[in-house]
């Protein structure tokens, strides 16, 4: 008996799929079909599979032509399937003509022509389509539009920008004045909004008046009283409105807060986490430091992440202490922020222009999770125990620095009208809290 074996996502099973099935089938008399796991999926980038892995293998088994479906999960696992279930034929479409020469060591190898005009990618972009406008002059921005190109359906519709100096070229060449922001807003389904923070109440507010989903870079605002009717004006017109926080899409990270809030480390007594970069505050205009958010605004949020995921937001006590820039008021260049909570302690230290370890500890009554620096786009952390012995390792992908996973997450939550859960409601409204407390110098002491 001739065994032959093909591999693929075969997300929303088409006509392509199953001809080369059928082709796949005719070149012996048993047929091996690997459908790719989720997991192994997410590794190598594919984020916007739409269907589950059960349903992608319900959509092979109902086609009949498959003899046998295994799982695919890891990479490098064909060579130990092809030896493993004694397979004489690889095969698969042209578009990997020569990826898998390696493989004619173990077995023939055929790579079928593709059919001309279908994939699922084309499929998924036809079933919708997202028009996503950008607001503001981060060179984040850049990031995005890069990172948009990864999503199926989903096409950047315009830029707003007050200045355009740190957008890249094909960025710049879209680019309009912060005035035409209505403009922008009609012309596009959803924002993501990174404008200076203290005029994000004002764009999200727009955008939500013109019906758009927002994703606004946290802070959402920085006033509680904003924010509450910002929710308000989003629900009464049906929009999302999420909290733009890159690190909190990162596999890495999603998955620590998981195992953290299993057990693994036993319970959690003190989180502390740190987040600084060096600053140039050479230039200013209008009383603001050029291009530069202050250190609680552009890396509190992402610092207070772990503290509200993994103790809550409802703290006891908190002190902040913060050094500001001379003669620039509400600029920190360094904030401590300690939280008291009835049975744990968290520290979260933020500087603009304050350089320290960029690291993150769980400290827990059996073990501690440690997060090297940059532990904001980490792809790695560990699990450390008395006993060296019984530590672990963790590693996860991290693509596009959790932006891609973030741009695929709104859009699903777009589509399904399902809330995303990454950083929810209570803890957009605790960030938000906290910033305002620094800015009306509430519970803080001055460096
Ligand atoms: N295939 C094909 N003809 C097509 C589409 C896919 O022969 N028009 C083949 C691929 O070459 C592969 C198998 O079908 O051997 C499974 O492909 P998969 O990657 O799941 O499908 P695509 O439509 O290419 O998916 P995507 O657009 O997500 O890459």
């Amino acid at each position: 008996m001739r065994k032959v074996i093909t591999y693929g996502t075969y997300d929303l099973l088409h006509y392509g799929h199953i001809r080369l099935l059928q082709r796949a089938k005719a070149l012996g008399d048993y047929l091996i079909v690997g459908v790719t796991a989720d997991s192994f999926d997410q590794a190598r980038g594919k984020l916007n599979v739409e269907q589950s892995l059960m349903e992608r293998i319900e959509g092979v088994r109902a086609t009949g032509i498959a003899d046998e479906i295994i799982v695919e999960e890891y990479e490098g696992q064909k060579i130990d399937d092809i030896r493993r279930l004694g397979v004489d034929v690889f095969t698969v479409g042209s578009d990997w003509r020569g990826k898998f020469d390696y493989l004619k060591e173990y077995c023939e190898v055929v790579y079928l022509d593709r059919t001309k005009g279908v994939s699922s990618t084309e499929l998924r972009s036809e079933s919708h389509s997202l028009r996503l406008g950008l607001v503001g002059e981060s060179s984040i921005l850049n990031k995005v539009e890069r990172e948009s190109h990864f999503v199926n359906g989903m096409q950047i519709s315009g830029v707003c920008a007050a200045n355009s100096t740190r957008l890249t070229k094909s960025l710049k060449q879209m680019a309009m004045p912060m005035e035409r922001l209505d403009e922008l807003a009609e012309g596009s389904d959803a924002l993501y909004i990174i404008s200076k923070p203290r005029f994000h109440y004002q764009h999200v507010r727009l955008a939500l008046s013109k019906g758009c989903h927002v994703m606004c870079e946290s802070p959402i605002a920085i006033r509680p009283a904003e924010l509450q009717e910002l929710r308000a004006l989003a629900q009464q017109k049906g929009c999302l409105l999420v909290d733009g926080l890159k690190t909190a899409f990162s596999m890495a990270y999603f998955r620590l807060v998981l195992l953290a809030k299993s057990g693994i480390i036993g319970q959690i007594v003190s989180v502390d986490s740190t987040c600084t970069s060096m600053a140039d505050f050479e230039t200013m205009d209008d009383g603001d430091v050029k291009s530069l958010w202050n250190s609680i605004n552009a890396w509190g949020p992402t610092g207070l992440l772990p503290i509200f995921q993994l103790l809550g937001t409802d703290y006891s006590r908190k002190l902040i202490a913060t050094r500001l820039l001379d003669g620039v008021p509400d600029f920190d260049t360094f904030t401590k922020i300690s939280f008291f909570y009835p049975h744990a302690v968290a520290s979260m230290k933020v500087g603009q222009g304050v350089k320290s370890e960029g690291e993150l500890i769980v400290s827990g009554t059996k073990g501690y999770i440690y997060v090297p620096a940059p532990w904001w786009k980490t792809d790695y952390f560990e699990i450390r125990y008395e006993n060296p012995a019984d530590n672990r390792r963790y590693f996860y992908q991290l693509d596009g620095e959790g932006i891609r996973f973030e741009l695929v997450s709104f859009m699903k939550a777009i589509q399904t009208g399902q809330p995303m859960n990454y950083v929810d409601e209570a803890m957009s409204a605790a960030i938000v809290s906290v910033i305002s407390d620094f800015y009306e110098r509430k519970d803080t002491i001055l460096l």
